[in-house]
């Protein structure tokens, strides 16, 4: 039987038309991070499963890592997050490195889910963390970031809210005013992880199974039914749990003065499904009905180095997906025509003695850094225009002889103008392919 030509399932191939896309979001998420100062860094794709036992929790352990066990019997994992490598860099290097630490990094994951929109096995997350750094400034600089990020693309408030909870106000509302035991803590924030996923009836009934008294139900249901910094403020009052909360309620004050508060907005049921996030925790969310979904997710993690048997050390970040991000661009008509390279000359000779030639005013105009095309081999004249224009050229240069002598025709393929050269004068020809840019 023939081989599939298909990729494994829920991964994908790259051909040079999605490579264009990808390295177009890759040099944004770039230039976005390192204007805000943070530095890239990377890590193995293979880490041993405990490191993610620790703490990243049930699910991406028990359903959605790859692991397996290698030739020298170690229990290891294609890396599904990146944050616990992130975490194990920062533990071996942080006495020694000024804080705040600030760190980026475009890493590939590979988690076993169901593919369907915005979900897929194989894909790329734009990693953004801060160590160290004051209560409350982190958490400003991260969302800072990615309204700038979204934003130069052309996004606005319209299109996107950064979703905010706080899972310090989640564990008081679960422990001082429900009483609730860890293991029904666990499960309820199982339940409010799924919240916006399921109807009514069926969250009603989740709840049920771990609170059984209406009272504290309807409390718990109160508590869902938050929509802005307002009512929880009101709502941590009248419950005496605002003192357990404070930062968050100081960092919506923060978020105004920045003008931020157009981007956020509290949600109750942003908990985060993985299980070191111990602050703030956020998604970024799709305003369009036709891609309501999270675009990314983060939140503040303040134990995590103590896996390693370090000193606390606080950190704040997010995970930025390229599908989802691509989605996102595409619902809200944001990425640009990407459908063909962006090349500055495809050089032709019509007689195949030629060639050389060719190549060798091909390799003068690189010199000059064109991004220059030698077409290999003679080609029909009727062919070479409808070639240049398919592979996304601006210019042609044919080489040919006129009277008796090699010249170099170039055609401006944007306004079709066309000019003769000798093949050696290549500053005047660098002119002319640097004016039809
Ligand atoms: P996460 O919520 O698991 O967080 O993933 C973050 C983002 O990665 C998601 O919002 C989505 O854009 C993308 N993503 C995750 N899984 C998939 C998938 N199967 N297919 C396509 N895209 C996916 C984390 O991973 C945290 N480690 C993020 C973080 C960094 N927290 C702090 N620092």
């Amino acid at each position: 039987m023939a081989l599939s030509k298909k990729p494994y399932r829920g991964c994908r191939d790259f051909f040079p038309q999605d490579m264009r896309v990808r390295n177009y979001l890759f040099d944004r998420m770039k230039t976005t991070a390192e204007r805000f100062g943070f530095e890239p860094y990377d890590g193995p794709l293979l880490e041993e499963v405990e490191l993610y036992k620790a703490k990243s929790g049930e699910e991406l352990i028990g359903e959605q890592i790859y692991s397996f066990t290698d030739r020298g019997d170690r229990f290891v994992a294609i890396r599904p997050e990146m944050t616990p490598t992130l975490a194990r860099m920062v533990a071996s290097v942080h006495k020694e490195t000024t804080k705040p630490i600030r760190w980026y990094s475009i890493p590939n994951l590979m988690r076993y889910e169901k593919p369907q929109r915005g979900r897929v096995r194989e894909h790329w997350q734009f990693n953004v963390d801060i160590f160290g750094a004051p209560e409350n400034l982190a958490e400003l600089e991260v969302f800072s970031l990615i309204t700038q990020f979204l934003a130069s693309f052309g996004a606005t408030s319209e299109m996107f809210s950064i979703l905010v909870n706080d899972r310090k106000v989640v564990d008081a509302v679960f422990n001082k005013l429900l009483n609730l035991n860890q293991d029904q803590s666990y499960k309820l924030y199982k339940v409010i992880d799924k919240a916006k996923k399921v109807d009514e009836a069926k969250l009603d009934q989740m709840i049920k199974d771990i609170i059984t008294d209406t009272e504290q139900f309807n409390i718990f249901k109160k508590y869902l039914s938050l929509t802005n910094f307002q009512d929880l403020k009101s709502f941590l009052d009248d419950n005496n749990l605002a003192k357990d909360c404070d930062s968050l309620l100081t960092l919506t004050e923060k978020i105004t003065s920045l003008s931020l508060d157009e981007y956020i907005v509290y949600d109750p049921t942003i908990v985060r499904g993985l299980d070191y996030y111990t602050g703030v925790v956020f998604e970024i969310f799709d305003k369009h009905p036709d891609n309501s979904r999270a675009i990314a997710g983060g939140g503040a993690y303040g134990n995590l180095l103590s896996i390693f048997n370090e000193e606390p050390l606080g950190g704040i970040g997010f995970g930025l997906g390229d599908v989802t991000l691509r989605d996102f661009l595409e619902t809200h008509q944001l990425l640009p025509d990407l459908s063909n390279a962006d090349l500055d000359l495809l050089v032709v000779n019509t007689d195949e003695k030629h060639n050389l030639e060719n190549i060798i005013l091909s390799n003068a105009l690189r010199k000059n850094q064109l991004r220059v095309e030698s077409h290999l081999g003679k080609i029909k004249f009727n062919k070479i225009f409808k070639l240049a224009e398919s592979k996304g050229h601006n210019v042609v240069a044919i080489i040919e002889e006129r009277d008796e002598k090699l010249s170099v025709q170039l055609k401006n393929l944007k306004n079709r103008n066309i000019e003769f050269f000798e093949p050696n004068e290549t500053e005047k020809i660098y002119k002319y392919i640097e004016d039809a840019k």
